[in-house]
């Protein structure tokens, strides 16, 4: 089996799913997407989901074209709704998470192009908050996410939501909004620009923590070692805010952990 999982646990009641690398990791957390589509699909007649960009959905993604390829799959009552997005950004920059979508999945299925949403990088900051309050507003309209696909940043941060200070009530309810980036993610991002940190925007528009937990399920992936302190702190210690993804405790029953080896390391 090509995916066949490691080890399974059960962790402040959230199923962590433990896969021998990141390649087996990968295809299962496909799997999960896709058996996501299809329910959904045969039950409502259309899939919602929430995507998300970075390094560890790439080999999700393709996976997904794979099985669009193989007609085991099709994505045209298929809606996607994006985490996030550097702002400024023209859709067309190549560090832009429209190009990244584009070039992993969107051109590489069957997507309606009105059903592909990013938060957008050329709005007007003025209008900054009107825009990210209509996104809340779509992803209501369209009966919400069926699915929300996580990462999670080396500080923990989900999306764009980046570790601070505000308590776990207040951070519970952030919505969609322009936000600042995190030192880390800054630094992070710097390999997307170049090796340039200072190329790197300052700011970025990211789906809020409301929003992502809403989701009816979650699927988050996260491999290598060095998620292996985040994704540790997130799954076993307190609920806080510097930490952002162990917010997702508040929602446990409805969270899938992928981990590869080296991201599990500290679980024990
Ligand atoms: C990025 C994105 C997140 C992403 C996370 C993990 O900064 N804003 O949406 O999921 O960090 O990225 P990676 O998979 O490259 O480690």
């Amino acid at each position: 089996m090509p995916f066949a999982v490691a080890r399974s646990l059960e962790i402040a009641d959230q199923t962590v799913s433990i896969y021998s690398n990141s390649v087996s990791a990968s295809r299962a957390a496909g799997e999960v997407i896709a058996r996501t589509i299809r329910s959904a699909v045969s039950v409502r007649g259309k899939a919602v989901l929430g995507l998300a960009t970075g390094t560890s959905s790439i080999l999700v993604y393709e996976h997904l074209a794979s099985l669009f390829r193989q007609k085991d799959l099709s994505f045209a009552d298929v809606t996607t709704y994006n985490l996030d997005e550097y702002y400024p950004t023209a859709p067309t920059a190549p560090q832009s998470y429209r190009r990244f979508m584009a070039d992993h999945l969107f051109d590489k299925v069957d997507l309606a192009a009105n059903r592909t949403h990013l938060l957008d990088g050329t709005v007007p900051e003025a209008f900054a908050a009107d825009h990210a309050a209509a996104y809340d507003d779509w992803i209501k309209s369209d009966g919400g996410l069926d699915l929300q696909f996580l990462g999670v940043g080396r500080n923990g941060h989900i999306g764009f939501n980046e570790p601070s200070d505000i308590g776990v009530a207040r951070a519970l309810e952030l919505p969609t909004r322009l936000a600042e980036l995190h030192p880390i993610t800054l630094a992070d991002a710097a390999r997307d620009f170049g090796g340039d940190e200072t190329r790197v925007p300052r700011r970025a528009l990211t789906m809020g923590i409301a929003p992502i937990l809403s989701a009816r399920s979650i699927l988050v992936l996260a491999f290598g070692a060095s998620k292996a302190a985040p994704v540790a702190q997130a799954l076993t210690g307190p609920i806080c805010s510097e930490l952002p993804a162990s917010l997702l405790q508040t929602v446990s029953e409805k969270v899938i952990w992928i981990l590869d080896e080296a991201a599990a390391r500290d679980l024990g």
